[in-house]
């Protein structure tokens, strides 16, 4: 940690950096990525390690946090539940003490988010979420990354948040870790959730983490739900973790699938986001994240500069 940076920070919901920080970030990302654009070496993480703790696969998480990791002239050490003692049911506050006295900054994909916290509570390092059942906020920080490169207006201090105000986000499927980190996102940066689930999936406002109600709107019907918004957006039906779940799933999502009806509804430039892996024919049709409102090559691609702006920021504070 930087000397004079007093406060060690986690990232472990999206509510925990404030609307000012995330213009730092989207601003650091939109500079980082520029820079690897071009080809120049940026090396702000020479001798720094990154620990990443896979209890769950993953394919974006894994690479952009790793490519990331060595572009900043940092190293990574890659464990899983199978190949660590996290597996052999070792204390996961004793795994925390250790292995935050050997690297400088932990992400941990896993189950619960108590199980995060609880890592984060015993950590001498930043922690990152690199997904939880509850929240995936490094997924949503890429999304709005993206949402701002396609739309928002570049002025002096970098994208300018304010266009997100009032904006609508329509969320077509499970109330999942996904859904709720987008009523976080609301909430901070002053937009609107449209959220439509089939009944028994419905999100949480408790389990999201947010005070204030009026970040997001319930729809019984996914098509009433993409009416007007500015991006749709869907994930797969069955998340990691609930694969038990799946037949019962199939059926009773079976009308919760963005195709071009739904996106109709929506503003004629409305973008389409899924953060990956899709089921094309299930919550999206091959013409919807194939077609030219679809962005979700860049939204994968953005996880890699934000979590290097995100590196940063938690390991050396704000640049300059
Ligand atoms: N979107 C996302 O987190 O992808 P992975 O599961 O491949 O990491
Ligand atoms: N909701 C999905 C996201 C995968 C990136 C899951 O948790 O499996």
């Amino acid at each position: 940690m930087k000397p004079g940076m007093s406060l060690m920070k986690h990232y472990l919901q999206f509510k925990d950096l404030r609307a000012e920080e995330y213009a730092y970030l989207f601003e650091r990302a939109r500079v980082i990525k520029q820079r690897f654009k071009n080809y120049e070496k940026y090396q702000p993480l020479v001798d720094r390690t990154l620990a990443m703790i896979f209890e769950k696969a993953s394919t974006r998480t894994r690479v952009s946090f790793e490519a990331g990791m060595y572009q900043m002239g940092g190293s990574v050490v890659h464990l899983t539940t199978g190949d660590s003692q996290l597996g052999r049911a070792e204390p996961i506050e004793d795994s925390a003490r250790v292995i935050s006295r050997m690297v400088d900054i932990v992400m941990i994909r896993t189950f619960e988010q108590t199980k995060i916290e609880r890592f984060a509570a015993h950590s001498r390092v930043p922690v990152i979420n690199g997904l939880t059942n509850e929240f995936h906020p490094c997924q949503i920080l890429a999304d709005l990354f993206t949402y701002l490169e396609h739309r928002a207006p570049l002025n002096a201090k970098g994208y300018d948040l304010d266009c997100l105000k009032g904006k609508v986000v329509a969320w077509v499927g499970d109330g999942n870790n996904m859904a709720n980190t987008w009523l976080q996102a609301a909430e901070i940066l002053g937009f609107t959730v449209h959220v439509s689930t089939p009944g028994g999936y419905e999100v949480d406002a408790s389990v999201a983490g947010i005070s204030n109600s009026n970040c997001y709107k319930v729809f019984k019907d996914p098509v009433e739900a993409c009416r007007g918004a500015h991006l749709v957006t869907t994930d797969v039906w069955t998340s990691m973790g609930y694969e038990a779940e799946n037949e019962a799933r199939l059926k009773a999502f079976a009308d919760w699938c963005v195709d071009a009806e739904m996106m109709a509804q929506a503003q004629p430039d409305a973008l389409f986001m899924h953060c990956l892996p899709a089921h094309r024919g299930e919550e999206v049709t091959a013409d919807v994240i194939d077609g030219p409102q679809s962005v979700v090559w860049d939204e994968a691609e953005n996880r890699m500069h934000v979590q290097k702006a995100l590196m940063e920021y938690l390991s050396l504070g704000r640049i300059g």
